[in-house]
């Protein structure tokens, strides 16, 4: 039999420990069964995600996402609230929306959307009070009018603009596909990663 590294035992006894949140944020068992231990909670985002995807106020926001990503990591951050456990290991809202710039109005507009949706899926109405309660918590977090940069171990990253770099390694233009190799000039978006070769410049091309 193989044996287990000790780092790796640490961190799933770190995983399978529950948080002591408290308040609106504490876990939640009697939600977590209503969702039908997630299956419900899964049919639920994969509706407000098909009508967020469809939505030409939210879907902006979503042009560099699949549905599928989108679903998993709210799923997992919810599951994670709602049953104490470890398992989201995604970004913080307050980073997660750093370029977003999402009004009042906008928050209240998407708040709304969910709340219907947990109506439809018959949640009762005090459980979509507390899911709407946790919503408001990340209000502060998510609603601005500039987009700022993202703080990574203290340091703030730029959220939006272009770079221009020579390649090291061998790579494609996101724009045209286009086979780059060592030593081209490109333009990269600092957010993203997008590369565009030196055809396909941010001037010259939709984004
Ligand atoms: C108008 C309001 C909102 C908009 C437009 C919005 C939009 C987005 C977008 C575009 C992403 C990236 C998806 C991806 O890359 O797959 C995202 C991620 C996320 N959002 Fe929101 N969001 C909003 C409100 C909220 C609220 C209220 C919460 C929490 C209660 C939330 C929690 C998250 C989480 C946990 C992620 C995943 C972070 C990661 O990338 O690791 N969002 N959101």
């Amino acid at each position: 039999m193989s044996k287990i590294a000790p780092s790796v035992i640490k961190l799933r006894k770190k995983q399978e420990s529950k948080t002591k949140r408290k308040g609106d944020l504490a876990p939640n068992p009697e939600m977590w069964a209503a969702l039908k231990n997630g299956k419900l909670l899964n049919d639920i985002l994969e509706d407000f995600y098909t009508q967020v995807f469809a939505d030409s106020q939210l879907a902006p926001f979503f042009k560099d996402a699949t549905k599928q990503r989108a679903i998993e990591k709210q799923y997992l951050f919810l599951k994670g609230i709602f049953t104490g456990e470890k398992c989201y290991f995604g970004e913080r809202p307050r980073n997660a929306h750093h370029w977003m710039v999402i009004s009042n109005e906008l928050f209240d507009y998407r708040e709304k959307l969910m709340e219907d949706t947990l109506r439809k899926y018959d949640l009762a109405e005090p459980l979509i009070e507390q899911w709407i309660a946790i919503d408001e918590i990340y209000r502060k977090q998510i609603v601005k009018s500039e987009a700022f940069g993202k703080k990574v171990g203290g340091i703030e990253i730029p959220a939006e603009g272009y770079e221009v770099d020579v390649l090291t390694v061998g790579s494609l233009c996101d724009v045209c596909e286009a086979e780059l190799s060592p030593g081209d000039k490109i333009t990269y978006h600092v957010r993203t990663g997008k590369v565009f070769c030196s055809n396909c410049t941010p001037e010259n091309t939709a984004l």
